[in-house]
């Protein structure tokens, strides 16, 4: 199976942030995920004070935008400066002056996502020798930019939580052993979710470690919510995580030898597509459109836990067919290899591995697959 990476082309290291501080993960899954949980908390309840001494939901999300604002200056005054002393700030009357308590709930959601997408766009940008840079935080020893925005991200949940958000599941690593997830983002020309943006397709894994039950039921509950046509829901999946080791090892056994790769992911899914609707028996014409939806969702969802997924066509079908008895009405897509992100340096990988994983990321130009109204008159700025 042959597959159309671009590969040749000059490696992306600067992206693979094995060593980046733990904070810049904490920081990607935040931006990403904690907009839309700001979202159900109303306009109502953002602004009740429990105390008149006390700050409201409002006002605790406006500190986070002006440590935001502050730490942005850090990071980017501690890369042009040699150990600055940088000021602190007055966390109340910065909450005071900038009247966050009669802003809008929405435009302090907005602005919080903003403020940290710009922290996270140069964070991402900092070179990895830029992390063990120092500063000096008001009257504080010299601090390195790695515990700078550690600190920063810590100090971000807690009050996120306090807000009441739900900070569990944010793609940062879950405990204190757990590998991040190996970051190679979308180099976008325009803006596009956080998530879309750092999803990709990673060979290496951690060898040995489950996914656990929980986290697959997570996945398969992303499938479900997929849309289709008649609310069909085509899509099937044979999901081989290991607890039957050897429906595991004859799921491995239908890869192809380009694949091999993928033997040292614990958790395998192969996705499958009914051929007819149910209400009338007629052939279902979107049906793979339908399983690839189920399955972007399901990919994305492993990206936000922290996780890696790789879709495969390259598997010999008609064995897969006979192995786990797929009746004739159902259409065998895409094998996906899931698991936790491979520990430590890529340094460490073969060197055919390590330079699939460096590969830059390629895409067509908008122009080449959007057309304006009329069929190859390429749709552009
Ligand atoms: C349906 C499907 C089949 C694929 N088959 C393979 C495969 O057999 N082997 C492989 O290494 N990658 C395979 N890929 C991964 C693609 O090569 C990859 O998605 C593409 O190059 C874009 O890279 P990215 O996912 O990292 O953005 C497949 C992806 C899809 C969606």
């Amino acid at each position: 199976m042959s597959d159309t990476t671009d590969e040749t082309q000059e490696p992306a290291k600067k992206f693979l942030s094995y060593h980046a501080p733990r904070g810049l993960a904490l920081l990607r899954g935040a931006v990403s995920a904690v907009p839309a949980r700001l979202n159900s908390i109303s306009e109502e309840q953002a602004g009740l004070k429990p105390a008149p001494d006390k700050w409201s939901k409002k006002e605790e999300l406006g500190h986070l935008i002006d440590s935001a604002f502050n730490n942005h200056r850090r990071i980017i005054r501690a890369q042009l400066e040699d150990s600055p002393a940088l000021p602190g700030y007055d966390g109340d009357g910065w909450v005071r002056l900038n009247d966050y308590q009669n802003r809008d709930w929405q435009e302090l959601i907005k602005l919080w996502r903003a403020s940290n997408r710009q922290l996270l766009a140069a964070s991402e940008a900092a070179p990895e020798d830029s992390w063990s840079r120092e500063c000096m935080i008001g009257d504080s020893e010299p601090l390195t930019l790695r515990f700078v925005l550690d600190d920063y991200a810590d100090h971000m949940l807690d009050h996120l939580r306090h807000i009441g958000v739900e900070t569990e599941n944010l793609s940062a690593p879950r405990s204190e052993g757990d590998s991040p997830y190996p970051e190679k983002p979308a180099p976008t020309g325009y803006s596009i979710n956080e998530l879309m943006r750092r999803r990709w397709s990673p060979r290496a894994f951690e060898e040995g470690r489950a996914v656990e039950r929980l986290k697959i039921m997570s996945l398969l509950e992303a499938a479900r919510w997929a849309p289709s046509c008649y609310n069909e829901q085509p899509w099937r999946y044979l999901v081989f995580d290991g607890t039957d080791e050897e429906a595991l090892l004859r799921a491995r056994a239908c890869l192809v030898e380009g694949n091999l790769w993928a033997h040292k992911a614990p958790l395998l899914m192969l996705s499958v597509a009914r051929r007819t609707f149910t209400h009338n028996g007629k052939p279902n014409r979107t049906t793979r459109h339908d399983v690839g939806l189920a399955s972007e969702n399901l990919v994305l969802q492993a990206v936000d836990m922290g996780l890696v997924a790789h879709q495969m066509a390259g598997f010999d079908v008609e064995r897969a067919r006979h192995e786990f008895s797929i009746p004739e009405g159902y259409m065998i897509l895409a094998m996906i290899a899931i698991g936790y992100p491979h520990r430590g340096s890529v340094e460490n990988l073969t060197e055919s591995l390590r330079a699939k994983e460096t590969a830059r990321r390629s895409r067509k130009a908008i122009s080449e697959f959007a057309f304006a109204g009329r069929w190859g008159v390429p749709y552009g700025e």
